[in-house]
């Protein structure tokens, strides 16, 4: 459930109706609720209320500060995976105890900041990454504390493109060598092993294969324990998936992945972590576009839009679905007519939807992509010098620019000349 309804006729985000917002700040646009940010991570706090929990939002799905202060004033903590989503964790008001850093690449440069400003746990992918964070951390007289992301070699049966708990991924240790490696790690000074890791993939639309995976290291932290280790952290990742269609789409519900975790780790007297980020952030933004054009083709109409594949690069890159409406809602015995929704860039895969039925939709007016809030503005880029597009956030009747639009001149002055120009 989220917070974009009809109201009067209009697409309002909570209070506000998007015609107010598109007239304010023009068009494209990004908007989140803040009410749907809330009740989404309030699910997945509830559904693990009977553990020792905390819930880490995936900062890689949606990092502008103003939506990672309204999560960490709700409790977060944050997982991240660079030195920059690690500063916009800490600029955002979280303690670095509350913050985990995950990435096969972490760089000692990283590394170092970290331990300095303060870190919960580094998800450690590699023998390699752990032997230099040890030197890192020996160098600076501390201990980093670690989990070891162990790669269960379970398929989520996801995306060919977002599934990383196969054995031919780049992700993690292999669980066949999860022990030899914990034996390397207990024996390096600069380590100190709080717990295991795992994150198979995103987007899951069924339990079954989080349950595989999460059995996997339920065994695995009995045999850890068993060596000598004390492991009493257990990081599950994030991957829950989301409708992304208002019509047949019904993953499972934050309770009832949490009634999983319970039955599979319950016994085993851990801290569980847990890494959501599209269930938190998808259905809590959208992305509001303006119809430029009408174009009729060759047996088939385009609807071009000013938004495209650089603002939401989605559709392009996964093939993904996204319902898009119009924002002064259409009468509802309107017949709909199949359109390819397109953007003004230069190439064919900038397409978002073909052969979509829409109503009738003329320049100017506006449209709404659905479930755009996780990985939409955050791989967004300038390609095609098109500006990133604004973000705004919205609290019941309040709304704020959370990131203005920049000028074409900021955008230039970046660039230098060489001397010899
Ligand atoms: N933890 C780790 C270690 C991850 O790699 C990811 C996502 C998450 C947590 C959060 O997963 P979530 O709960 O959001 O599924 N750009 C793609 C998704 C890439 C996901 C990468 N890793 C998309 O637009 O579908």
């Amino acid at each position: 459930m989220d917070h974009f309804l009809y109201c009067n006729g209009i697409l309002h985000a909570e209070d506000v109706p998007l015609t107010e917002i598109a007239a304010h700040v023009g068009t494209p646009f990004y908007c989140y609720s803040t009410a749907t940010l809330t009740r989404h991570f309030r699910l997945f706090q509830e559904a693990l209320d009977p553990l020792d929990h905390l819930v880490c939002f995936s900062v890689k799905s949606l990092s502008n500060q103003a939506i990672l202060r309204t999560l960490a004033g709700l409790g977060a903590g944050m997982d991240v995976v660079s030195g920059g989503e690690y500063r916009r964790a800490l600029a955002a008001g979280v303690p670095g105890d509350r913050i985990v850093f995950s990435g096969v690449g972490k760089t000692r440069e990283e590394m170092t900041h970290a331990l300095t400003h303060g870190i919960r746990q580094f998800n450690v992918e590699s023998d390699a990454e752990l032997k230099v964070l040890s030197e890192v951390a020996s160098a600076m007289g501390v201990r980093a504390p670690i989990t070891l992301r162990v790669n269960p070699d379970v398929d989520a049966k996801t995306h060919e493109k977002i599934a990383t708990g196969r054995k031919e991924d780049k992700f993690g240790v292999p669980i066949s060598r999860a022990r030899t490696i914990y034996a390397e790690a207990a024996a390096l000074p600069g380590i100190e092993v709080v717990g295991v890791d795992v994150h198979i993939g995103s987007q899951l639309t069924d339990l079954a294969p989080f349950e595989a995976a999460f059995s996997k290291i339920a065994d695995l932290t009995r045999a850890l324990r068993a060596d000598g280790h004390s492991i009493w952290r257990l990081d599950l990742g994030g991957g829950l998936g989301i409708p992304y269609t208002t019509s047949n789409e019904t993953p499972p519900l934050p309770l009832d992945y949490g009634a999983m975790i319970q039955r599979v780790l319950g016994d085993l007297d851990v801290e569980i972590e847990i890494e959501p980020g599209r269930l938190i952030a998808g259905n809590a933004g959208i992305l509001v576009a303006s119809v430029i054009y009408l174009k009729e083709g060759e047996g088939r109409d385009f609807l071009i839009l000013d938004a495209a594949m650089n603002d939401l690069i989605r559709p392009a890159m996964y093939g993904a679905h996204h319902d898009i409406v119009p924002v002064v809602e259409a009468p509802a015995a309107i017949d709909q007519r199949p359109v390819d929704i397109v953007g003004p860039v230069c190439e064919s895969g900038d397409t978002f939807a073909k052969q979509r039925q829409m109503p009738p939709l003329a320049a100017g007016d506006l449209v709404a992509f659905r479930s755009a809030g996780a990985y939409g503005a955050v791989m967004s880029s300038e390609y095609n010098t098109r500006p990133l597009i604004p973000e705004v956030l919205v609290h019941q009747d309040q709304y704020a620019v959370i990131r203005p639009r920049p000028s074409f001149d900021e955008i230039i002055n970046r660039d230098r000349l060489p001397e010899w120009l």
